[in-house]
């Protein structure tokens, strides 16, 4: 689209070159159905981005289809991609409340869940050791709201292998494990909620600083925090959101921890954007420049990704969330995978960032 301010030149540029040229990693969540039987799509990702990771198909429930067995044909299919591209890969994830297989309710309980979760780290992160860039090995583990101590979400692996100390048994176990059977994949907790102003994000933002501390206070591997970066152009009362101070501060402490950060799961919802394409996607790219613009100046952040790279695989599509009935328009390139205003605000908050080391 030629929005004002945001002229897409489109041809040659990319974001991976964008990131590229600073020294920061930038590329997408990919859908391996679409991969395998969209050539556009697939094309679009060859020339676009440096790093990929699976939107579902690393992820306990569809790996393991019984307690005995696997199910690798898709992962290895987008292991095999980005190798023959060089691709970084990050695997997403070992340990979830959501997408785990139906048998895991039944058949894990306190006696063999550790059991369960270290032969499963052995088996998925062994198979893919040396591939992989870095590892969500926890994924949303605060949830304030819960009420448990600490902020730790009430979730099928707190309930089986939870505990009551600082770093619950099952976060502890995921991470030494992970560790152990691939040293060289940077290893992340990822987790959603702590981008915003509001009180909700600042206490996620306190709960998951305190999860870190006390890893490092036990010493368990760690290296970086993913925040996942689902995000909105408009709040649902009519005003754009601040993401800036709170985030910010978050970033610096993880820093002087010694961590890296990743944007891990970067989309900007237009969802109370009521309006006509042309200025829902203004809103949404003036969002990716001021989000990323912001984010991306401290060093310590050596990723971006964005969840799909096309609105025509979103996982939002299956929110009808819009009022007006249209689908959402949250990533850089759009259903017909032309690129959109948010593509070259990508592009350009990654020229803008300063270079990393
Ligand atoms: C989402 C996928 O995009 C969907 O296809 C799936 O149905 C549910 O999970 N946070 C995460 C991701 O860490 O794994 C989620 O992915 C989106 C929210």
């Amino acid at each position: 689209m030629g929005l004002p301010g945001f002229a897409q030149t489109g041809a040659g540029l990319s974001i991976r070159a964008a990131g590229a040229g600073r020294g920061i990693l930038a590329g997408c969540a990919v859908s391996v159905r679409a991969l395998r039987s969209d050539a556009a799509y697939k094309k679009l990702l060859e020339e676009q981005v440096g790093i990929v990771v699976a939107e579902n198909e690393f992820k306990f429930g569809p790996l393991r289809p019984s307690p005995t067995t696997f199910f690798f044909d898709d992962a290895d299919y987008l292991a095999a991609f980005a190798e023959a591209n060089g691709m970084k890969l990050r695997g997403h994830n070992f340990v979830w409340h959501r997408q785990l297989p139906k048998w895991f309710d039944g058949y894990v309980t306190p006696t063999n869940a550790e059991q369960v979760l270290v032969s499963h780290i052995e088996a998925v992160g062994g198979r893919y050791a040396g591939k992989i860039h870095s590892w969500d090995v926890v994924n949303e583990a605060i949830q304030v709201s819960d009420g448990l101590p600490d902020g730790f979400r009430d979730s099928p692996w707190q309930k089986v292998l939870g505990g009551t100390g600082a770093v619950p048994r099952y976060i502890e176990v995921a991470f030494r494990t992970a560790r152990r059977v691939d040293p060289k994949a940077l290893l992340v907790y990822n987790d959603y909620g702590v981008e915003g102003e509001d009180e909700g994000s600042a206490k996620k933002r306190a709960a998951v600083m305190e999860l870190l501390r006390a890893m490092q206070r036990q010493k368990i591997p760690l290296d970086a925090l993913g925040v996942q970066s689902h995000i909105s152009a408009v709040n649902k009362d009519g005003r754009v959101p601040v993401y800036g101070p709170g985030l910010m501060a978050m970033i610096a402490e993880v820093r002087k921890m010694g961590l890296k950060v990743l944007v891990t799961e970067m989309d900007v919802n237009d969802r109370y954007v009521a309006a006509e394409v042309g200025a829902r996607d203004l809103a949404v790219a003036q969002m990716y420049g001021s989000y990323l613009g912001t984010v991306l100046q401290d060093r310590a952040v050596i990723a971006v990704l964005t969840w799909g790279i096309t609105d025509k695989y979103t996982w939002l599509n299956g929110e009808d969330s819009r009022a007006d009935g249209t689908a959402e328009r949250p990533l850089p390139f759009d259903a017909a995978l032309q690129p959109t205003a948010a593509f070259t605000a990508e592009v350009r908050a990654l020229d803008g960032a300063p270079a990393r080391d």
